[in-house]
């Protein structure tokens, strides 16, 4: 047996795809368990640059078995848009699997979360606006359309009709808006499902007879510890649980079968949209690392908001997750700078807080604690062994690896595949 996972440990965009891409080089598996097309994962190979959104970062390589699991929400016509996509950039889609168990997104969810977010008003989430809460909403409430139902046309005429039905009281009488015509969005999606029904199939089984036989499996997180809507910084979260578990309940592999879990960390921190982030710069600072990191995401083009290292969140990452090893991505962004700050807890009332904040409240009012470092003032982008990198490169990434008790195994020097230096093999 031989899995590994990659997860990210702050607030998204720690380089997820780029680490989960260097290591697909070696898997034969790779499964997408949550989240949607919230999720922009780029990879860079060769100069050249791919964005992805729901297919697996693994999809570059023709050979690798690419799944899109159950606890997935897929949109058909991005994930068809996302395909041609790929076809144009010369990828050849062949191995996709998509789980009849994932649920579908409706043109009616999107139009839900961009009328949630214009009703919340101040306290707007900042969502991606692609409908992935109200899609995770309609699944827990048991009235979800899943891709089993997409494709079997006389069943998801019927689904079709209940959930039209039931948003269109909705849109009439709560949001004050038009709502969907029945006839337009089946023909649409019937559409959709007939170019997708060939890669439908029962991928919790497929999954795990991939593990029996012995293929290299890796599992791909999207979104971040942080976002985690049981963990993270509730209500300013996603709505499925981007966290270790998370890969289980949404690939239907168990937690005995999980080896090699891997944090992906930013080497310092960004976070897109509303919510508490206590190492956030907004000075000169922050403008440094947006600038020099074109810190602006790649789903909605939004400036993201930046800040020094946070280990206190990295560190809750390591346990919620039982991280194996640290991935820090993203170390070249700090080259120029001639000081460093890690954030290595908080002061809540003048007490130093020996656990994460639950409270939001709390979270709001703290205090960062921050260690600084010099830093290299050097260009190591094209440094090929840990060896190389200046001492004090290695002191940063060893002193955060020291602060969260969690081993490092990667540092990432550049987007490129080859700009990956390798401490553990993982595979
Ligand atoms: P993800 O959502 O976690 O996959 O991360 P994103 O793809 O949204 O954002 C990470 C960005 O950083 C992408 O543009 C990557 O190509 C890029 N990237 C990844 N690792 C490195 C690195 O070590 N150095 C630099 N300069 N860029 C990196
Ligand atoms: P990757 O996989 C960064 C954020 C949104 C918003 C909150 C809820 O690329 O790291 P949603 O649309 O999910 O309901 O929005 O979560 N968010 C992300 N931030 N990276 C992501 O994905 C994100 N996916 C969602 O900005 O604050
Ligand atoms: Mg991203």
């Amino acid at each position: 047996m031989a899995t590994a996972m990659v997860i990210g440990t702050q607030w998204g965009d720690e380089g997820k795809g780029k680490i989960v891409d260097y290591l697909a080089q070696k898997a034969d598996v790779v499964i997408r368990s949550q989240g949607g097309n919230n999720a922009g994962h780029t990879v860079v190979v060769d100069d050249k640059s791919y964005a992805l959104r729901l297919l697996p970062s693994g999809i570059l390589f023709s050979d690798k078995t690419c799944i899109i699991g159950s606890g997935v929400v897929v949109n058909p016509k991005v994930l068809l848009q996302e395909i041609g996509n790929m076809v144009a950039q010369g990828v050849k889609i062949s191995k996709l699997e998509i789980s009849t168990r994932a649920h579908v997104i409706m043109p009616y969810h999107v139009r839900i979360d961009e009328e949630d977010e214009k009703l919340k008003g101040d306290a707007k989430i900042g969502t991606t606006k692609n409908g992935i809460g109200p899609c995770y909403a309609d699944k827990i409430n048991r009235v979800g359309i899943r891709m089993g139902d997409l494709i079997d046309e006389k069943l998801f005429a019927k689904k079709l009709r209940i959930n039209i039905d039931l948003k269109n009281r909705l849109f009439e009488r709560y949001y004050g808006c038009e709502g969907f015509d029945y006839d337009a969005v089946l023909k649409e999606y019937l559409g959709y499902a007939d170019q997708l029904r060939q890669y439908v199939k029962d991928t919790d089984y497929a999954a795990n007879l991939y593990i029996t036989e012995g293929k290299k499996v890796l599992f791909e997180g999207a979104q971040a510890t942080m976002l985690d809507l049981d963990h993270g910084t509730y209500p300013f979260v996603t709505s499925s649980n981007p966290t270790a578990g998370g890969a289980c309940t949404g690939s239907g592999v168990g937690p005995r079968k999980m080896q090699n879990i891997v944090g992906v960390v930013k080497a310092y921190t960004t976070r897109v949209g509303a919510g508490p982030f206590p190492a956030e710069q907004i000075n000169e600072v922050g403008d440094y690392l947006r600038n020099t990191g074109h810190e602006f995401g790649t789903v909605t083009g939004r400036p993201r908001r930046c800040g020094w290292m946070d280990t206190a969140v990295v560190k809750f990452a390591g346990m919620l997750n039982s991280l194996d090893y640290l991935a820090i991505t993203r170390l070249d962004i700090l080259d120029d700078l001639d000081t460093i700050k890690i954030c290595t807890g908080y002061t809540y009332q003048g007490k130093l807080l020996k656990e994460y904040p639950a409270s939001l409240e709390v979270l709001e009012h703290v205090e960062p604690v921050y260690e600084e470092m010099p830093g290299w003032k050097c260009h190591i982008s094209d440094m090929k062994t840990y060896e190389e990198l200046p001492e004090k490169a290695r002191n940063y990434v060893e002193r955060i690896s020291e602060l969260v008790g969690v081993p490092l195994g990667i540092v990432s020097v550049g987007p490129n595949r080859n700009q990956t230096i390798v401490l553990k093999k993982i595979f």
